[in-house]
């Protein structure tokens, strides 16, 4: 697999230098796609879209690819606003004529052919697939080519031909620790299939919420949910949605830890005392199953059976992350069954669990999929491991012969830039030493939307655009990997995903319109500047810098909810200072833009600061909000600086750095994220940096 992608990688290396002596693969210029196909053979002219644009089948047909060029064209005609006639032709002609071999598999499988191969003449289109899978995933290739021309909307003429690089390419969503009603998860399948994901994880089972409904067990879902939970009427829509975009659903109930939710209504499976409620905070807490319980198998047992009869999939998660084994080491009949069996410790005592689960997983026809804490000794050797600990585990994993998908680095809720989680490659570490055979047990990888500080109204805005990028991260050839190109290109494909109904880009002026109240114009534009400039704070500190233990209850309706996880403002405001110095600072046109957003910025701060006195979520970022001004007056001595050629004083360089470094820390959860660029700016007006002596 991965010596294909190399030699196809290499295709498009050597048809682009062709065209552009000094192009690398991911700089193909003219095509806003992502993924970015395994091959592009760019042609001459294009194919113009207009309201006679029609789609005709030959070749195999099945009432979801029906279902699917109804939506392609309901798609294009939002995008184009054209009015569009939905209905296939009958005649065999068209605009886009489509032709698919055969049937994918009932159930959808792993490793199933996705390729397509898309052909656009200045007269026609004609994409090719052997299965639906290829045949949608070419009709999104489409869709995302469509652009507007001096003359109309229009398709450049090009051939591509395109298959994923790895078969498992999924987002996991965790709608257990917050609920998340079925249109917004709906509207992100939506996205998923545009970006050409195919699994659907979906998290299902935690310490605060049990979201599925079990008719065996009631208690699960009527005890555990506060009445957030999904029907099973409501889960097989789901999965037949999923299933119409080429996406696999799989569901994970996390055992034996992770699982106080459950014991709500049946403490019997727990292996404390007693009584368990809802968990409302977030962390590792206690409650675990009791894996010495003959009584905990046999539920599960009818409990896995009745779910494995809603979930279609070939593959059944069961969790297994972080079990700290305090209730496990408190209970003298447990640690009496260790003894008498041998079994040295609670990493053996979940590895007995583990085996045991596994064998009902497979009794009820399905492969087991766990987190990384389920790979130790003696796992049975027909489980996937999805690794989050650490990527080594990923390599450790097939060299003992198991499958794996890789979630570490792809974590959505870590809050990483889009370029970070990019370079991440499930090949490389560990993994790249691998022989070929191991390789091929490396299934892809799975981005993970942790639920702790997401709600319904955010969770788009959490979720993309990054996700686009890890989609192309395990679809598109291994070397596609330049972020300038990745960030022009996400640019546009983050509007394009708005067409879907996604409300990443919109979100945040619903919600700062919910902390402005009745703010003016210019207040209300002085927030949102503000807001461009501030991300939330990183990794796992949003539970360390909370102004009162969050939970479940705590509303998510302050700026740090507001804004995106990675603001496209302030790169670009980097982008230019990097700009600016690499000039040795002799770039007007960047110092002049510049000049007018640290300008706007430093003067920001008089406008917003009323609205704070009346609107108490904007007087909680008062203070960031002077940082920002702050910024402003210091980069704009720097420039001026800069621009005299009179290097500044050290005393001067001095005291604005120990300011910036104050700036560094989070306020109201925030952090301040231009100041590191313009930490460069003031260490270049310092002098003896890149624009010493630049000025005449
Ligand atoms: C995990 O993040 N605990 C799988």
């Amino acid at each position: 697999m991965a010596q294909n992608a190399r030699l196809q990688g290499l295709g498009i290396l050597i048809l682009c230098s062709l065209l552009h002596p000094a192009m690398t693969i991911a700089q193909q210029p003219a095509l806003n796609l992502m993924p970015l196909p395994a091959n592009v053979q760019p042609g001459t002219g294009s194919l113009r879209v207009d309201s006679a644009f029609s789609v005709a089948f030959t070749g195999y047909i099945e009432p979801r690819l029906e279902r699917a060029s109804e939506r392609f064209l309901r798609q294009l005609a939002r995008q184009t606003g054209l009015p569009l006639a939905l209905k296939p032709s009958k005649t065999g002609k068209a605009t886009l004529v489509i032709q698919t071999d055969h049937a994918s598999k009932e159930i959808q499988e792993v490793g199933e052919d996705e390729s397509y191969i898309l052909d656009v003449s200045t007269a026609s289109a004609r994409l090719r697939a052997t299965t639906p899978l290829g045949t949608m995933h070419g009709l999104q290739t489409f869709l995302q080519l469509v652009d507007v021309s001096p003359d109309g909307f229009a398709v450049p003429a090009a051939t591509i031909q395109d298959k994923p690089r790895f078969p498992w390419r999924g987002l996991m969503i965790d709608s257990a620790r917050h609920f998340i009603p079925l249109d917004v998860i709906r509207r992100n399948l939506d996205g998923m299939e545009a970006v050409k994901m195919n699994v659907f994880h979906w998290h299902l089972s935690e310490n605060q919420g049990f979201r599925a409904e079990s008719r065996k067990f009631p208690k699960l879902h009527e005890l555990g949910s506060d009445s957030l939970y999904y029907t099973q009427d409501e889960i097989r829509d789901l999965i037949a949605y999923a299933r119409d975009r080429g996406i696999r659903v799989v569901p994970e109930f996390d055992m034996p830890g992770h699982s106080t939710a459950w014991f709500v209504g049946h403490p019997e499976l727990a292996s404390g005392k007693g009584p368990y409620e809802i968990e409302r905070r977030w962390g590792v807490f206690d409650p675990a199953m009791d894996p010495t319980n003959e009584r905990v198998y046999k539920f599960l047992d009818e409990f896995i059976g009745e779910m494995a009869r809603i979930f279609p999939d070939h593959y059944f998660h069961i969790g297994g992350d972080e079990v700290n084994g305090k209730e496990w080491d408190a209970n003298p009949k447990i640690q009496a069954f260790m003894k008498a069996q041998g079994i040295k410790n609670n990493e053996a005592l979940q590895a007995y669990f583990s085996g045991r689960v596994q064998k009902l997983v497979v009794k009820h026809g399905k492969v087991v999929i766990g987190w990384d804490e389920v790979l130790v000794r003696g796992v049975p050797k027909d489980i996937v491991i999805q690794s989050w600990r650490g990527q080594a585990s990923l390599a450790q994993a097939a060299k003992q012969s198991y499958r794996g998908i890789l979630s570490n680095g792809y974590y959505l809720d870590l809050g990483w830039p889009a370029a970070r989680h990019y370079a991440v490659d499930p090949m490389s570490g560990d993994a790249a030493n691998l022989s070929a055979e191991e390789k091929q047990r490396i299934l892809g990888g799975e981005s993970c939307m942790w639920a702790e500080y997401v709600s319904p109204e955010n969770l788009d805005s959490r979720i993309w655009p990054r996700n686009a990028v890890i989609a192309e991260r395990l679809w598109s050839p291994q070397e596609v990997r330049d972020p300038a190109s990745m960030y022009a290109r996400l640019d546009f494909v983050s509007a394009r995903l708005e067409w879907l109904g996604l409300t990443h880009r919109t979100v945040m002026r619903h919600m700062l319109q919910r902390l402005a109240g009745s703010a003016s114009r210019a207040e209300f534009a002085a927030l949102r500047t503000l807001a461009d400039a501030v991300e939330p704070v990183k990794e796992y500190t949003r539970e360390r810098t909370a102004p009162a233990e969050p939970t479940s209850a705590t509303p998510m309706n302050r700026l740090v909810d507001a804004v995106p996880l990675e603001s496209d403002a302030a790169r670009r405001f980097g982008e230019l200072v990097d700009q600016f110095l690499s000039s040795s600072c002799r770039d007007a046109a960047s110092e002049a833009q510049l000049g007018v957003q640290l300008t706007a910025w430093r003067d920001n701060d008089a406008i917003l600061q009323p609205l704070a006195q009346r609107s108490f979520l904007v007087k909680e970022v008062a203070a960031n909000s002077q940082d920002l001004s702050a910024l402003g007056t210091a980069a704009l001595a720097a420039l001026d600086a800069i621009a005299k050629g009179q290097p500044a004083p050290d005393t001067w360089k001095a005291q604005q750095l120990a300011t910036l470094e104050q700036m560094k820390k989070p306020k109201a959860q925030l952090l301040m994220i231009p100041a590191p660029a313009v930490q460069k700016l003031i260490e270049a007006a310092a002098g003896g940096g890149p624009c010493s002596g630049s000025k005449p």
